[in-house]
């Protein structure tokens, strides 16, 4: 199976983006509109998930209506900025179980480093959206999707709202089965691993930390 990567398309996420690339933004408004923008782009990558038809009983008639089938779903940030999408994501999809995947990049190799893992005792039969605002080097995306295949994880899907092209080849590669949703692709990486544009470290702007 191959998995596809979609650009968002959308004025509301485009808008929302370029707000908080600003560094103007502080801490409450960055931290806000991220949570929105993880919201929006819950809401096109799940455009796909399978539907079953159901008998219903309105105040008027009945007829048959839509509900969601198949695998129940599951959300799992990148520790930490991939919990600043976390909300966001449960107000489109409440009933989804949330586990946590801890890595950082160690900023002198640029090198995923793993210290925590915790994730639904089910995710093996769950479809998992991985979520992470920064897709950078892709080593911290590449690293935390083979986690939770080895744990059995089947059917994943990954959310980043800015991408830089390096990553997003890496992640091709490696887990070609995994469908890539971005919010805005960027131009490229510095010598530091940072995205070009970009808008920052987004943990230190979503937690207010330096
Ligand atoms: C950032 C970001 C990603 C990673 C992306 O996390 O949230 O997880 O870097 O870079 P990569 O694609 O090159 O791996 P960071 O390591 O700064 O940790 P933090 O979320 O705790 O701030
Ligand atoms: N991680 C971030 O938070 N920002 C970048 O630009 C790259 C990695």
């Amino acid at each position: 199976m191959t998995g596809k990567t979609v650009v968002m398309d959308h004025p509301l996420i485009a808008h929302k983006i370029s707000y908080i690339r600003q560094e103007s933004v502080g801490t409450k408004e960055f931290r806000e509109v991220i949570g929105e923008i993880a919201q929006l782009m819950c809401y096109e990558a799940t455009r796909d998930l399978k539907t079953q038809e159901v008998k219903i009983k309105t105040p008027i008639a009945e007829m048959t209506g839509k509900v969601l089938a198949g695998k129940k779903l599951a959300i799992v940030p990148i520790l930490r900025a991939g919990l600043g999408m976390v909300d966001g994501m449960l107000s489109m999809i409440p009933t989804a179980k949330v586990g946590h995947i801890g890595l950082y990049r160690d900023p002198e190799t640029l090198e995923p480093v793993e210290y925590y893992c915790k994730l639904p005792a089910d995710c093996g039969e769950r479809e998992v959206f991985v979520v992470d605002p920064m897709l950078a080097t892709g080593g911290s995306s590449v690293a935390a999707i083979r986690m939770l295949k080895d744990k059995g994880v089947k059917h994943i899907r990954f959310l980043c709202i800015l991408a830089a092209p390096e990553g997003v080849k890496r992640m091709q590669e490696e887990h070609p089965d995994v469908d890539i949703y971005i919010g805005a692709l960027d131009e490229k990486l510095n010598d530091h691993g940072y995205i070009v544009p970009g808008l920052g470290d987004a943990g230190d702007r979503i937690f207010g930390t330096k």
